[in-house]
């Protein structure tokens, strides 16, 4: 990495003025071998249950772990979750784990704990590679792979209908990272193989089950002639079932409902016929995050990037499969 004069004469003044010692440039503040630490760890929401997994994957762990954990949920709001790294930071933990909710607004977050000299690890969700670099802002990205996730939902579709139909997709939270890479694996991987299958219509239903049904009746009304819908995550899928039920419509039957995450509740869906497939996206998170903080306390070198293996729920595995579903 290139270290400029300006940064060269920067980090003097700081050490001059008596300032806390900085990392080298590019690189991830240290953390120090310890039994136990404090952690933080920014919680994007709470109003799902890929979520409330999630959490309770994180907090089960660091109990197990005997570290301190500092939890905060930022209530589906980026500038609460910037503002709750920067509490973290003012704590004094050791490490952070951030689930950042959009790309770009997290991006100070990341920065002020790299100036504070806390480490931070990003779990499932990313932010800009343009703005922040792993390996460099901050330690890594551990998650699933969102762009194959699509792809896979894809692929899966294109069999199903034999390559034809009509689709509406009801999209994450606008910014934020899965949004972006499940509908750019899906969109681009339909428009490659299947040319005859339309993608009619493609709003953002928040990940929520509610405005995924809100938003799903709407553009059903637009598009009548609807025969697929692709949504970013299973909550959207069920409020989507409820909105071509109110219609007058059979899911899975007239409208076939794909979708990501595999949570109970969806696994549910493909075995009653309502729902035909579920990308799995794991939100047990505690067990590889920790490991990792602690390796990196050993001294051991992180991957910049580490991707969680997903499993593929239909109705060939579904009841099988159901009691692990979260
Ligand atoms: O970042 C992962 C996504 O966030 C999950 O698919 C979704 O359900 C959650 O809100």
């Amino acid at each position: 990495m290139l270290i400029t004069r300006r940064k060269l004469l920067a980090a003097s003044a700081a050490g001059a003025a008596g300032l806390a010692i900085l990392p080298a440039f590019g690189e991830v503040p240290p953390l120090k071998k310890k039994d136990t630490y404090k952690v933080g760890f920014a919680q994007t929401e709470s109003n799902n249950p890929w979520r409330l997994a999630q959490t309770a994957s994180m907090q089960d762990e660091a109990k197990k772990r005997g570290c301190q954990l500092v939890y905060t949920d930022a209530a589906g709001s980026a500038a609460k979750q910037v503002a709750d790294v920067n509490s973290m930071i003012a704590q004094g933990v050791d490490f952070i784990f951030l689930a950042p909710r959009e790309e770009k607004p997290l991006i100070p977050a990341v920065m002020a704990a790299k100036k504070a000299g806390i480490p931070v690890l990003l779990i499932d969700r990313s932010v800009d590679p343009s703005l922040a670099k792993a390996g460099e802002d901050y330690l890594a990205f551990v998650g699933s792979n969102f762009i194959e996730e699509g792809q896979r939902v894809a692929d899966w579709t294109i069999k199903k209908t034999g390559g034809k139909g009509k689709i509406i997709e009801l999209e994450g939270t606008i910014g934020s990272s899965p949004a972006n890479d499940r509908k750019k694996g899906f969109d681009d991987t339909i428009k490659a193989k299947a040319p005859d299958l339309a993608l009619l219509a493609s709003q953002s239903g928040d990940f929520a089950r509610d405005k995924g049904r809100q938003v799903a009746e709407t553009l059903l009304q637009a598009h009548p002639d609807t025969t697929v819908v692709y949504a970013h995550n299973d909550e959207m899928a069920i409020g989507a079932i409820a909105a071509i039920e109110a219609a007058g419509k059979k899911p899975g039957g007239d409208i076939l409902v794909v979708s990501i995450d595999g949570e109970k509740d969806a696994v549910q869906a493909i075995i009653d016929g309502k729902m035909g497939a579920t990308c799995e996206c794991s939100p047990r998170f505690g067990p590889k995050a920790f490991e990792i903080m602690y390796k990196y306390g050993s001294g051991e070198k992180i991957p910049p990037v580490i991707i969680n293996p997903d499993r593929f729920f239909d109705a060939s595995n579904a009841k099988d499969m159901l009691a692990t579903a979260f």
